[in-house]
Formats: structure tokens, C-alpha cells, sequence
């Protein structure tokens, strides 16, 4: 049994593999913060995610975009240090993994020497291969996440479902030859999501890409009801924590407004 002295085994690149080549489903959610990281961890999940969509599910942003290395760095220190068995990888915001190779690198270096994490994700394939390639080489593990890209939405016009079968192949191809150790795919079709995986060796995450993939990734505040408003169709509510924390704080105002709380056992 893992304990405090007898840590459990961290989840590692060569775990990912084994799993994918084993056909073992790989479970990712994201996180942003210590406790919550803590429980995610503890209930087994194999792979955490500092996404950038804390600009959207923490910091109240309409994209992914304002969210800031800084800001990355100071919320994957918390998920690091609480995470005992997953894998944590960390997004490179916009436009960290857009400008130079170079400032790339260095991003990528902040979070495995400032954070207790393993690894970054940037978006893009093909085009990225270079970048990719660099980063891996200076030692950072880099997931690939391709097919809708968040950080694309000017360019793109909006949210869309990828369905360029040929391009997310390729994409994919090129992120694994440039030493991707996982390639996160968004919102595709289910048939191109298997075709891809079929293409590559290494493991394949999927989020809106069907059953056909090594693993699935989800964000956790829509996983359990703290987000407001739209919701994509291929997530799925597990738990509903939204109303849970305004029942406490409804019984907790009612509580205060009453006296009925502190009582004498509340008290010193
Ligand atoms: O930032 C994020 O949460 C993501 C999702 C695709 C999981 O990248």
C-alpha cells in the first residue's frame, strides 16, 4: 500500500507507452490547484493536466489566451507538489510555444526546474515539429495537441469540429518523428481519431475524439459542475459540486442570520 514513506510509483513516459502497447485505457483530467490535484491523485488518475483553459474555468476568460507564463507557473507548482503518483504535464500558453524556438525552450525549462512537474503540451503538429524537436532535446518531454486548437480560435473563426483526416495524420506523424511522447487530440470525428492513432506508435488522448484513442482528458471543473453556461457535447457530468457549494454557503448564511451558528461547541 502507498503510504507517505512508501510513495506511490510515478507515472512516467515509459508507463504511457506500456499502457498504450497494452491497450490499458490512460485517464487524464485537469488540474489547478493543491487539493483539488491531491484528490485526483489519489483517486487514480494517471495524468494531470495544468491546462490553459484556467483562463476559462479559474480566471473567468472567454478563451485560453490572456492566461500568462507566470500565472501557469505559479498554479502547476501547487498541482506538482500534490500530485504523488501522476504524471503532470503543463500547457505552454499563448504564445509561448508560438514565437521564438528558443523562448519555447526556456518556458518549457521554467516548469520542470520551478514546478514539480513533467512535461509540456503545446498545439499544433506539423508545423510544430521543429519546436517539438528542440524542446525534447533539451530534455522536457512535449505532449502534441492537435486537431482543434484553443489557442487558434482568430484564426480558425471560432470552436470547430477538425475533420481533415490527411492533415491530423500527418500532424501527428510529424509531432511522434519529432519525439512527442503523446499527442492530444480535440474535437474530431471518432473514425479520424482511430485513423490517426492507428498512424502513430505513441499514445493518443482524446477529448470530443471518440472511443478509438489510447486515453480520454476532460476538464475537471465541467466534470463536476462548476462551470457555468455552455458545455461541450463530449463531456460528461460526473458530480455536481456547483450545487453542493451553494447549499453550504446557503446553510452557512442561514446558520449566521439565525444564531445557530457558532454554537457553544464551535466556541472557546
Ligand atoms: O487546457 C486544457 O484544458 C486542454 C484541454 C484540451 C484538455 O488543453
Amino acid at each position: 500500500m502507498a503510504t507517505e514513506q512508501n510513495p506511490p510509483k510515478r507515472v512516467t513516459t515509459r508507463t504511457l507507452q506500456t499502457m498504450r502497447d497494452r491497450d490499458e485505457a490512460i485517464t487524464m483530467l485537469t488540474a489547478y490547484d493543491y487539493p483539488t490535484a491531491k484528490l485526483l491523485d489519489e483517486a487514480g488518475v494517471d495524468m494531470l493536466l495544468v491546462g490553459d483553459s484556467l483562463a476559462m474555468v479559474v480566471q473567468g476568460h472567454d478563451t485560453t489566451l490572456p492566461v500568462t507564463m507566470d500565472q501557469m507557473i505559479y498554479h502547476a507548482e501547487m498541482v506538482g507538489r500534490a500530485a504523488k503518483r501522476a504524471m503532470v504535464v503543463v500547457d505552454l500558453p499563448f504564445p509561448e510555444g508560438q514565437i521564438e524556438i528558443t523562448r519555447s525552450i526556456e518556458a518549457s525549462a521554467r516548469v520542470l526546474k520551478e514546478t514539480h512537474c513533467h512535461a509540456v503540451k503545446l498545439e499544433g503538429g506539423a508545423e510544430q515539429a521543429g519546436r517539438i524537436e528542440a524542446i525534447v532535446t533539451a530534455g522536457i518531454p512535449v505532449m502534441a495537441h492537435v486537431g482543434l486548437r484553443p489557442q487558434n480560435i482568430h484564426v480558425d473563426g471560432g470552436y470547430r469540429l477538425q475533420r481533415d483526416t490527411e492533415k491530423l495524420v500527418a500532424d501527428a506523424k510529424a509531432a511522434e518523428s519529432a519525439g512527442a511522447f503523446a499527442v492530444l487530440i480535440e474535437c474530431v470525428p471518432t473514425e479520424v481519431a482511430a485513423a490517426i492513432t492507428a498512424a502513430v506508435k505513441v499514445p493518443t488522448i482524446g477529448i470530443g475524439a471518440g472511443r478509438d484513442v489510447s486515453g480520454q482528458v476532460l476538464v475537471t471543473h465541467d466534470i463536476v459542475g462548476l462551470t457555468s453556461g455552455y458545455t461541450p457535447k463530449f463531456t460528461r457530468q460526473f458530480a455536481d459540486l456547483g450545487t453542493a457549494l451553494k447549499e453550504a454557503a446557503t446553510g452557512y448564511c442561514q446558520q449566521v442570520r439565525d444564531g445557530g451558528f457558532p454554537s457553544d461547541q464551535e466556541s472557546f
